[in-house]
């Protein structure tokens, strides 16, 4: 796909495994936009759906796969021959279509369809040749790999490779794999996998410990050069890694993390809203990046220190992902410079006595309203005129 070392693919799967997030359902036409905005910014694969899955799911892909600019358009199959049959009727109208097959390899998730490694290992040698027969770009994924024997792990991955897999995705299903662990499991995989020079991993991580970021960034260092994210976090349970931390960490951070992606990152606020808006989930205040509070300020030392100079307390820029400006949030945490600077940004020209007096009032209103808007501060000007 790219022939920089250092270039991470962004496979988005917002609208595949984000949407398996229980009540984020989307329709049709909210899919549509929302694979239009990630193709937009520049993501470089959209997980479109699983087209088996129901015909609403194979409609969409279809359409989002005719329709897409530049981004490949995957869709997810199970290692079924028909699974796979129907993802390739759907993503075959793409420019660049991709079939992404898997199968559960850990013991636990072998008992389930109860195969043996021995069968397991000719479904897998089975149904990656049948996908590649169908389809230039095949991705394989051994499910709940960070839980897999190593062995056998090594093992199912070298079949793919050998039928003709060009992605090679490590998933962390159940969100259970530490940073550390991580980048071993990629290096030992590269290091030991004959063929594996010849592939992209890929890591998919859950994030029911909270380490979907660090355990994605931490497998990109070991070499993993797609990482698979979704916008807001959102998907199964605790959800998956955040599309804007990875690529945001890489980008703030890439004195220490000195590799590339496609994604313009000032569209990031846009997308997140209307992931926010069409699956029902509120963004959390305090989510990095794109949470409400991500860049606002309260308390006096913060909002002083940033009205002489941003970079004491902000490490990346608001316009950088796509908001405006900073919130300088006005609260009983809050000084006299920052009480001054908002009410400058009203109209209202204050003398030191001036701006002592209307302190005192602010402060008592502050210590009744968890947060003081620009209402109450015109409210609380005109008062103070009536009463001089
Ligand atoms: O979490 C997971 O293992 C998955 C696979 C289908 C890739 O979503
Ligand atoms: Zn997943």
């Amino acid at each position: 796909m790219t022939s920089d070392p250092n270039r991470v693919i962004i496979f988005d799967t917002t609208l595949r495994d984000g949407e398996q997030s229980p009540g984020a359902t989307m329709t049709h036409d909210e899919k549509l936009q929302i694979a239009e905005m990630l193709d937009e910014m520049g993501v470089d694969v959209i997980e479109a759906g699983f087209p088996i899955a129901s015909q609403g799911d194979f409609e969409a892909v279809s359409e989002i796969a005719g329709r897409a600019k530049d981004a490949r358009i995957c869709g997810l199959a199970r290692a079924q021959v028909g699974d796979i049959d129907r993802c390739w009727e759907a993503v075959r109208h793409a420019a660049r279509p991709r079939i992404h097959t898997f199968i559960g390899t850990s013991r636990l998730h072998r008992a389930i369809p109860n195969l043996s490694m021995d069968e397991m290992a000719e479904r897998i040698h089975e149904c990656v040749t049948h996908a590649r027969n169908l389809c230039d770009d095949v991705q394989w994924s051994s499910m709940d790999a960070t839980r897999t024997e190593f062995d056998f792990l090594c093992r199912t991955v070298e079949i793919a490779i050998k039928a003709g897999a060009a992605t090679i995705n490590i998933p962390d299903t159940v969100g259970y794999t530490a940073p550390r662990e991580s980048a071993d499991l990629i290096r030992r995989l590269i290091e030991t996998v004959p063929g594996a020079d010849e592939v992209t991993f890929a890591t998919h991580c859950h994030d029911d410990l909270g380490m979907a970021t660090a355990n994605s960034l931490a497998a990109v260092e070991a070499g993993a050069r797609q990482i698979e994210c979704t916008i807001n976090g959102l998907g199964e349970r605790a959800g998956n890694t955040a599309l804007e931390e990875v690529v945001m960490a890489m980008k703030v951070r890439h004195d220490i993390m000195p590799f590339e992606t496609g994604i313009d990152a000032t569209k990031i606020m846009g997308v997140s809203r209307v992931v926010s808006a069409v699956s029902g989930f509120v963004v959390q205040p305090n989510k990095a990046v794109t949470g409400k509070n991500a860049f606002a300020h309260e308390s006096g030392i913060h909002q002083d220190g940033m009205l002489k100079n941003r970079d004491t307390f902000e490490i990346m820029r608001p316009e950088d992902v796509g908001l405006s400006e900073t919130s300088i949030v006005l609260g009983k945490h809050s000084g006299r410079a920052a009480l001054r600077s908002k009410l400058e940004a009203l109209g209202y020209e204050l003398g030191d006595n001036q701006l002592r007096d209307v302190f005192v009032r602010f402060k008592d209103l502050a210590d009744r309203k968890k947060e003081v808007m620009d209402d109450d501060l015109v409210a609380l000007m005109q008062s103070g005129e009536r009463a001089a």
